[in-house]
């Protein structure tokens, strides 16, 4: 089987593709990457020379070439997309163009060329935040908070239009904040690994008391394999992490595996509408296709740890060039507070 995997160079994608290729069953990737800042080729060093693996660059805005790259793939895996609630929150605009209408071109290409199946790569973010003791379940109101969720929301709410109307063949799915190898420093995990390593501050929002459910991106990625060989048309998948936890938890643990001292942990002017708590409920994904998690944070945290200490030069790398100017620009003055930064970047491209 072909498939088509989008924004397959960046974190989720490029283990999912080493990872469906891994199976040694029948399937070949084409891997369609517009290869923003985000996206990065040496993720699928490893698979780059597999005659089953073909990568090609475009913009998933760009319907002509999409259609070209869809042709003959009987499935698509979506996963491109704007992915950082801090960037949305100061570019919404392209955020909206790729998670939006990036998917509406995809759904229109697949539909007209006939796709067997269209797995959707979404995310809890799109239930908002949970109060104490709550679980997002799939069919939880959509309440999203960010520019990102909401345009994860939007390209959800777009998918099951075109189930219901087209009878179009997708599926849905929704996770935990994945972590695990390759993910690039912007998000929380792999920026406090990388500052630790460096004995430089690690940026707490706020408190530090917002809780995230963590999910290893290798659970993720078989899960999604499942999904794509077994979901059901026209359903959504929750697929739920192992621990629910604060972020200076976290943050300490990592800490205390690296054997740094805690002074390291900076509180930083707090994100606009941080969503405080996020959980799903995964006991549907549980009883129809039998996926379940099965790496713990704490054994999840060592194992990435390692691996970005082994990693330190694809660390360097990605931490040149835009990442420079990007992390001045947040956390430099963060005195400035990111507010004021939203506020006088209303409309950015
Ligand atoms: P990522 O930012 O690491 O990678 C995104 C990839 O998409 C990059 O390779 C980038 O080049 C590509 N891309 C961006 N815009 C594109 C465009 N217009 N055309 C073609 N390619 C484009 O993201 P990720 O963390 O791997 O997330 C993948 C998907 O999973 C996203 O849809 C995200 O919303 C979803 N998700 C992520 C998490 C998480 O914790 N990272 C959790 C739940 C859901
Ligand atoms: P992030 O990795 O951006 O994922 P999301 O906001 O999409 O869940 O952030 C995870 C949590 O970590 C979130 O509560 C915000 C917090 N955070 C910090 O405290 N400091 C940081 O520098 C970053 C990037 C995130």
């Amino acid at each position: 089987m072909k498939i088509l995997v989008t924004g397959g160079a960046g974190f989720i994608g490029s283990n999912f593709i080493r990872h469906i290729l891994a199976t040694g069953k029948d399937y070949s990737v084409v891997n369609y990457d517009k290869l923003t800042y985000a996206g990065n080729l040496e993720n699928l060093a490893s698979v780059a020379d597999n005659p089953a693996y073909l990568f090609v660059k475009g913009d998933i805005c760009d319907a002509g070439h999409v259609e070209a790259a869809m042709r003959d793939c009987s499935a698509i895996v979506h996963f491109a997309a704007e992915s950082h609630v801090d960037r949305s929150i100061y570019a919404p605009r392209s955020c909206v163009e790729t998670n939006v209408t990036g998917t509406l071109v995809l759904l229109e290409t697949a539909r007209k060329l006939g796709v067997a199946r269209f797995v959707h790569i979404s995310s809890d973010e799109v239930y908002g935040d949970m109060f104490p003791e709550m679980f997002a379940g799939e069919d939880s109101p959509l309440r999203p908070s960010s520019p990102y969720s909401a345009s994860k929301a939007g390209a959800d709410l777009l998918v099951q239009a075109y189930v219901r109307t087209y009878g179009f063949p997708a599926v849905i799915t929704r996770s935990s904040n994945n972590y695990g190898p390759f993910q690039f420093p912007e998000k929380f995990l792999p920026l406090m690994i990388s500052r630790a390593l460096d004995d430089k501050p690690l940026p707490i929002y706020g408190a530090g008391e917002e809780q995230r459910h963590w999910l290893h991106v290798e659970d993720h990625c078989r899960g999604l394999l499942l999904v794509l060989e077994r979901g059901q048309i026209g359903e959504v998948y929750n697929l739920g992490g192992t621990d629910i936890e604060r972020n200076i938890a976290v943050a300490r643990k990592l800490l205390r595996i690296l054997g740094k001292p805690e002074s390291l942990i900076s509180f930083v002017q707090d994100r606009p509408g941080h969503d405080r708590r996020y959980a799903l409920r995964r006991d549907k994904i549980e009883k129809d296709l039998g996926w379940k998690p099965r790496i713990p944070l704490e054994d999840g945290l060592w194992q990435t740890i390692n691996w970005y200490q082994d990693n330190a030069e694809w660390l360097s790398k990605v931490r040149g060039g835009e990442y420079q100017s990007y992390y001045e620009r947040y956390y430099g003055n963060r005195d400035s507070s990111l507010l004021e930064i939203a506020r006088s970047k209303p409309q950015p491209s």
